[in-house]
């Protein structure tokens, strides 16, 4: 072997004291992150379109937010929130709250999006004094008790794991191209009435707490929710009390275009969760509402010691800045556009591919045996993914059979990168 690649730190090699619980999208060991690029152990760069999941959506090392962690860190990594105010935290839930139409204004810090799930729960159950949960079928909200029992992307995070939380029932989710031969007004049609079934025979809607729902369903396979379906489901949840609880984890942010993915429907939910993009890779995660609903959630209901640290917090208002400054919510939408349209052109010279969809940065590939039945084809996604990383590209997988490559762009990626992407993608679909 060449002496120089036996140098060459093979983390996977040495990682015999790190848990194999883990799944990993890839064995490779990673040296460093700079912009879009991550580069491994040997020092080669590929254009990051994973970004940790929908994390790192300014890229890697980014000045603005990397001086803005620097600077914190020498002043003050804590004290928890629970000791007192400092000025990154108090700054932060403004800017946020200033993302949000009102009457959301009060923000809850936390370090994770499934403790911002928890939190949305407990609320909802404490506020309403109801028992019931509602989630929807194949939706993905997290790994902790109560996230893990409103999930239903795989059974791989239930499993083994019963009894989950009582009380939690789950609707159709209205993804119109897996389920409904791409027929939105249907989806919608038939996933308001199988709700309204649902609590006619099984759970009476005054009992029900909240009904949480990712508008676009991310871990599930990139299915938007019809923007007509999210108004109707806002319509039933005024009609019962029932609070509306969106999980904007993976489709907040300007991810989709907007800076919140129910922005698309025109509604406004009761409690929106964030994570991931909040501090570009920073633990960090929120919670927000009106003042009222916290009110009404009370003193003390809940708390965490690490939540909303204020090195995260000063990330995160570098992360919000910076899109505000360059303008990254169009970027989002107009990169969106033209990685859309290249990856419609290739699927018009491919049979496997059964679908792309949006919206914005949010872009599935879905790969099908046949266009017809639209039976999921995991295996051909999966090397098409693979082999795009050979050749420098890292996107990810989602969906049931993991048969959509999923594509999660920096909100400030480049037109010439969106182009290197389809070269890329293009040779990967041609050679996988
Ligand atoms: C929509 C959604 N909700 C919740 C979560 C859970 O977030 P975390 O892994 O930070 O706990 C995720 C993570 O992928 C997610 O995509």
């Amino acid at each position: 072997m060449d002496e120089t690649l036996e140098a060459i730190p093979d983390y996977a090699a040495q990682a015999t004291n790190l848990t194999p619980v883990l799944g990993r999208y890839f064995e490779r060991s990673w040296s460093h992150g700079q912009g879009h690029r991550l580069y491994d152990t040997a020092g080669r760069g590929y254009l990051d379109f994973a970004n940790s999941i929908a994390v790192t959506v300014l890229g890697h090392a980014h000045p603005r937010v990397s001086a803005a962690i620097h600077a914190q860190v020498d002043k003050l990594i804590g004290p928890t929130g629970a000791i007192g105010y400092s000025e990154p935290v108090v700054r932060l839930a403004s800017m946020v709250a200033d993302t949000l139409p009102d009457p959301i204004d009060t923000v809850f810090f936390l370090n994770s999006g499934s403790e911002a799930i928890e939190g949305a729960l407990k609320l909802a159950r404490r506020a309403t004094g109801r028992p019931a949960l509602i989630a929807f079928e194949g939706g993905f909200h997290g790994r902790t008790f109560g996230a893990a029992s409103v999930t239903t992307s795989s059974i791989n995070y239930r499993v083994g794991y019963e009894p989950l939380l009582p009380s939690v029932y789950f609707a159709p989710f209205p993804a119109a191209y897996r389920d409904f031969g791409g027929d939105a007004d249907e989806a919608t049609r038939a996933c308001i009435a199988a709700l309204t079934r649902l609590t006619a025979t099984t759970v009476p809607a005054t009992s029900v707490a909240g009904i949480l729902i990712e508008p676009v369903q991310g871990e599930g396979g990139y299915y938007p929710a019809p923007p007509e379906f999210m108004r109707r489901l806002r319509a039933f949840c005024d009609e019962f009390g029932i609070l509306l609880l969106a999980d904007e984890v993976q489709t907040g942010y300007a991810r989709t275009g907007r800076m919140w993915a129910f922005e698309e429907s025109g509604i406004v939910p009761d409690v929106v969760c964030i994570a991931k993009a909040l501090a570009n890779g920073l633990p960090l995660s929120a919670l927000a509402t009106s003042r009222e609903l916290q009110e009404r959630w009370g003193k003390g209901a809940h708390g965490s010691t690490y939540g909303g640290n204020p090195v995260a917090c000063a990330a995160g208002i570098a992360v919000l800045e910076t899109m505000r400054d360059e303008g990254l919510i169009e970027n989002a939408r107009a990169r969106g556009e033209e990685l859309t349209a290249g990856l419609r052109s290739l699927m018009a010279e491919d049979e496997r591919i059964g679908d792309v969809r949006g919206p914005g940065l949010m872009i599935g590939v879905e790969f099908v045996a046949d266009r017809d039945t639209r039976e999921p084809d995991g295996a051909t996604a999966a090397a098409v993914q693979a082999r795009a990383a050979e050749l420098g590209l890292l996107v990810l997988t989602c969906g049931p059979a993991h048969q959509v490559v999923r594509w999660v762009a920096p909100l400030d990626v480049s037109p010439a990168e969106v182009s290197e992407s389809l070269e890329i993608f293009g040779e990967a679909l041609r050679t996988a």
